[in-house]
């Protein structure tokens, strides 16, 4: 298979957001490991409230901290206007807004419906496009909601076209439960690329059922070259109760290698920084390359 593709490594804010809490030095040696490592685009941490998601009350104590790696795009979630006020202080380079599918998973993510979150995206994004940032548009559930179960292609291509006239630079297809089959993957970038470029299309895909890899590679096909994964597997949301994390990193490089694609990306360095979160965080490591890696590694030491 040609060409690059673009990982999007979203371990320091999904993954940490529903991980037990850990310091602002740990995060800042994932983040810096993770960009040491050769990742170009890392999802940073989120400006969202803090009664919210306490786990990342120090966003900007970690942006003000970490390494800027030159060529590497940091970005953050914001959700409404005082987080975008955080993100130009902190001189990121990329705004996330996210929404979702579903209207229910948008009031419990959000306190607010879908409507309701474009009215709050509209003057972000003037005053991010003003200030030179560029602009992701996030829509959960686009494969099935916590709350509502099965949510309608009709539903996600509404949210993708309104996303499209904010402004939206790229715009995630995110899994939120990790439902997605190959088939129904297949169907909604199908719907979505007809109303918005496909190589602008990006799969955040959560592994709840183990599809993850399988949708990749049928996302691959359909032409999309953006994905989003969490270095050990890391998170999930935490307002989908027994969602699984993202796929894991380590396990999207192992298969992009295999089909000659080039990320850039060292995995013997990625696999110790899962090693190394892991450890911080006192959990398995989702990753199954980085499990067989790490296996590989101590019997070699033995
Ligand atoms: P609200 O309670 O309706 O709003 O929350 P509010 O305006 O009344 O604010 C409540 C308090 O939060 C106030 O403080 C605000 O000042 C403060 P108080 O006066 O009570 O002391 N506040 C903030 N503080 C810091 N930064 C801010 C901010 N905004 C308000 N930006 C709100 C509405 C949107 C803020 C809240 O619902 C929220 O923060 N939601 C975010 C939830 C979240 O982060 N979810 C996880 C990320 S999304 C995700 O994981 C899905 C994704 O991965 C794709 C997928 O997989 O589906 C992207
Ligand atoms: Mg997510």
């Amino acid at each position: 298979m040609a060409g690059g593709v673009k990982i999007v490594e979203v371990g320091p804010r999904d993954g940490l957001q529903n991980e037990k809490t850990v310091s602002t030095a740990v995060k800042i040696e994932l983040i810096n490991g993770l960009t040491g490592a050769g990742i170009k685009n890392v999802e940073a941490t989120s400006f969202v409230s803090p009664k919210w998601v306490p786990q990342l009350a120090d966003a900007m104590e970690v942006l003000r901290q970490i390494q800027r790696r030159p060529g590497v795009c940091y970005s953050v979630l914001v959700p409404n206007q005082t987080g975008l006020e955080k993100a130009l202080a902190c001189q990121v380079h990329e705004i996330v807004v996210f929404t979702a599918a579903s209207e229910t998973f948008a009031r419990k993510n959000l306190n607010c419906s879908i409507a309701q979150s474009f009215e709050r995206f509209l003057p972000i994004a003037e005053i991010a496009k003003a200030n030179g940032l560029a602009m992701r548009g996030s829509i959960s559930c686009s494969f099935g909601c916590p709350y509502e179960g099965d949510v309608p292609i009709g539903s996600v291509i509404q949210v993708l076209v309104r996303l499209a006239a904010l402004g939206c630079d790229t715009i995630d297809l995110a899994d939120t439960i990790g439902v997605g089959t190959v088939s129904r993957v297949r169907e909604l970038i199908c719907g979505a690329a007809r109303e918005f470029p496909v190589e602008k299309l990006a799969g955040h895909y959560h592994d709840t059922y183990g599809q993850a890899l399988a949708n990749i590679l049928a996302s691959l096909e359909a032409g999309l070259n953006i994905f989003h994964s969490s270095v050990a597997g890391l998170g999930g949301c935490p307002f989908a109760p027994g969602a699984a994390g993202n796929v894991a990193t380590e396990d999207v490089v192992y298969l992009l290698n295999g089909l000659g694609v080039e990320t850039g990306i060292n995995l013997d360095a990625l696999v110790s920084i899962g090693e190394f979160i892991c450890g911080a965080i006192g959990r398995w490591n989702a990753s199954k390359t980085g499990s067989a890696l790490l296996a590989k590694r101590r019997c070699a030491e033995t």
